[in-house]
């Protein structure tokens, strides 16, 4: 890249819900490093979103730490990048209700993650559920943000958080940068291990079906032992036809940078047996600095909180002088 320019910058968060899956990890998490290198990268966890669904306090905080612990386990430089808690910024709840006035009720409902939520948490239908995408909006517009790398079930919000932007460019003059999608590397899309049509998820109630990143070793080879497959009985890459083979080849290819092509021709004249050990330990390998890491980290509550100290402060002054932009065009009076 080339040094006279300035990096582009990059934003994501992560929700604190829980530890993160090899299906978050391979078709997310991954790539965040690797992002870090290239761009300006900021990244958090967005707690503030996660109480759009009732959370059990104690739980919570013990899940932002766990979080926190897990982005700083995956070897992001923190001199270059800004890892923090979305709720230690207070200008993103700050920004997120002056956009509030700048978005459309009709705009909102539309929104198919609320419609969603909203079904599945029919006793809780928050106003909070309702205006997620503009936090999130507010999150990424703060940092300037070029590139959101985002999954596919996040892309309508992204959507929604250029139109806002647009629009009050549209009114100020340009204030806010239009973020757009991050297409990076292809991120892959890691389905159940027992059911190989569906996504690979933490709220499963199988949990055969998903590989959690904090897993022991012997667990995830029992669990990729005990994958879905077919009766063929051949390493072949085929989505429609052998979505569970298919599904183990895409975790392997991530752990190893091996293509399609070359593990078909590894397990050529191998079991399913074979393959499910080796891909197993393929994904062993993958987790296990990121494991040793977050064991490590996760025990000293005062050294998270320093980073988190840290990169909250790094974060406010880029966050503080957007909004500051964006309340002297509104016509608030500063002092
Ligand atoms: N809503 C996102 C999710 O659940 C998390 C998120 C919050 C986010 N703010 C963001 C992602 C800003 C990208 C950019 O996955």
């Amino acid at each position: 890249m080339d040094n006279q320019m300035p990096r582009k910058k990059v934003l994501s968060c992560i929700q604190p819900t829980g530890t993160p899956t090899l299906g978050n990890y391979l078709g997310a998490l991954k790539n965040w490093k690797n992002i870090s290198d290239d761009y300006d990268a900021a990244y958090a966890v967005a707690d503030l979103h996660a109480i759009t669904v009732r959370q059990d306090p104690k739980m919570l905080k013990k899940q932002i730490m766990e979080m926190y612990a897990m982005l700083l386990a995956l070897g992001i430089d923190r001199e270059k990048s800004i890892i923090f808690v979305q709720s230690h910024v207070p200008q993103h709840s700050q920004l997120a209700w002056i956009l509030n006035c700048y978005t459309q009720f009709g705009e909102m409902s539309r929104m198919t993650q609320f419609k969603d939520k909203s079904s599945k948490h029919a006793d809780n239908v928050n106003v909070g559920l309702f205006s997620y995408p503009v936090l999130m909006a507010a999150d990424i517009l703060l940092y300037k943000a070029d590139f959101v790398p985002v999954g596919v079930y996040q892309k309508q919000h992204l959507e929604i958080t250029r139109d806002i932007a647009e629009r009050f460019n549209g009114i100020y003059g340009n204030v806010f940068t239009i973020p757009e999608p991050f297409i990076g590397k292809k991120g892959a899309k890691i389905m159940s291990l027992q059911d190989p049509e569906k996504k690979m998820s933490k709220s499963d109630t199988n949990v055969k079906s998903f590989i959690s990143l904090l897993d022991k070793p012997e667990t995830i080879i029992k669990k990729m032992k005990s994958a879905v497959t077919d009766s063929e009985s051949c390493v072949r890459f085929d989505e429609a036809n052998k979505p569970g083979v298919s599904n183990l080849m895409s975790i392997y290819a991530c752990c190893t940078g091996l293509s399609y092509e070359q593990i078909e021709k590894e397990f050529e004249s191998k079991g399913y047996g074979d393959f499910k050990q080796k891909v197993g330990e393929a994904v062993v390998e993958e987790l296990r600095d990121v494991q040793e890491e977050f064991n490590r980290l996760i025990k000293d509550e005062k050294y998270l909180k320093e980073c988190m100290k840290d990169g909250a402060e790094k974060a406010t002054r880029i966050a503080q002088r957007t909004l500051e932009k964006v309340m002297k065009k509104v016509g608030y009076v500063q002092i």
